[in-house]
């Protein structure tokens, strides 16, 4: 491909490709940039559901696991639902793990276990989205597709200095952005797009003198330039209350799943009580705070007899309670539980 110094779209992929040739993160799901290898869409699509709300770091840990149990789409389809579940433990938005196990179970039965190779194949997925369909498309089939991460979105709003406040915003990003998307590498310039907003163009502090896009970037003068994308005001979260409860026997304590459909949904639990605006009658020995997007809970824990461990659940060993697959919230509370016992 011969590059025209005067096509600003071409330059602009040039400089950033020139960069991530040198610089890219090396990362599992990845084939480095220049390489013959062609990237396995499986690895792809588990990476990108698994980073949505999350790090890269927060997700190696689980990425490598999930591929060296499960090495490809038919052995996801074929795992069982708990063990999906326990292995997505801690990674938080459980709906994800459900939609994860439907659509590898839908690719293997009615796709023959290849993803379909472009974005509007893609969206037709359960839990792909306008996001994860456009990434797939560019990096494992290398389909020009428009990717727009918190990443990418960042580095195009302070390049092209958009000051309307997210998510208003979106809207003129994804516009300044496709028409820099190359025919050749679009898989290649998303991933160096993430990790220039990842290494350099970061939410603090940006490394404006090792950034490729300086030259022309509208935003680098700016004093202010932390500020971009400007967010929407904060909303404030409501604030609920929970009790769980610790039903101790033989050295086993008593869990419960939690119903498929709303919060932390088929995943493992203390049993307890409904999640409620008024801080619950009953007081509990220990107690933790936890974050959900949309609201804050105290959940208190309260000691109960053997007798009271109703309905369906399980006897799991106390020895064995890293293995139970308790999504974050509860592990803070049993961490704190074992160490007041201790
Ligand atoms: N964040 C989301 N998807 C990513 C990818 N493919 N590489 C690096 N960071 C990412």
């Amino acid at each position: 491909m011969s590059v025209q110094p005067s096509d600003p779209a071409a330059d602009f992929a040039s400089r950033l490709l020139g960069w991530y040739d040198r610089a890219a993160r090396v990362l599992p799901w990845r084939v480095p940039p220049g390489s013959v290898a062609i990237p396995d869409p499986y690895r792809v699509w588990l990476a990108e559901i698994m980073l949505q709300q999350t790090t890269v770091a927060a997700v190696a840990g689980y990425f490598q696991r999930f591929v060296e149990r499960w090495p490809t789409v038919e052995a996801l389809a074929a795992a069982a639902d708990a063990d999906v579940m326990a292995a997505w433990a801690g990674l938080g938005y459980y709906a994800r793990a459900r939609n994860l196990l439907a659509c590898a179970r839908m690719v293997a039965d009615h796709y023959g276990g290849c993803f379909p190779d472009d974005e509007a194949g893609l969206r037709t997925l359960p839990g792909v989205g306008d996001y994860t369909a456009a990434a797939v498309a560019a990096i494992a089939f290398g389909r020009v597709a428009t990717v727009v991460d918190a990443n990418i979105e960042r580095v195009i709003a302070r390049h092209r200095l958009i000051e309307i406040p997210l998510p208003a915003a979106k809207k003129a990003i994804r516009a300044a952005l496709a028409p820099l998307v190359p025919v050749e590498r679009p898989g290649d310039f998303a991933q160096a797009l993430m990790d220039l907003g990842a290494t350099i163009c970061t939410p603090r502090t940006p490394a404006c003198a090792l950034c490729p896009l300086m030259s022309d970037c509208r935003g680098r003068t700016r004093a202010d330039l932390e500020r971009i994308p400007v967010k929407p005001p904060k909303k404030a979260k409501p604030h609920r209350h929970g009790v769980a409860y610790w039903i101790e026997r033989d050295g086993a304590l008593w869990l419960v799943r939690r119903p498929d459909k709303g919060m932390l949904g088929g995943m493992r639990a203390l049993p307890g009580g409904a999640w409620e605006d008024a801080p619950p009658a009953e007081s509990g020995t220990v107690s933790v705070d936890h974050s959900f997007t949309h609201f804050d809970l105290t959940l208190s824990l309260v000691r109960k007899d053997a007798g009271d461990s109703a309905g369906e659940g399980e006897w799991w060993p106390l020895s064995a309670l890293d293995d139970a697959g308790l999504p974050t919230l509860y592990r803070k509370l049993t961490d704190k539980m074992r160490k007041d016992d201790a």
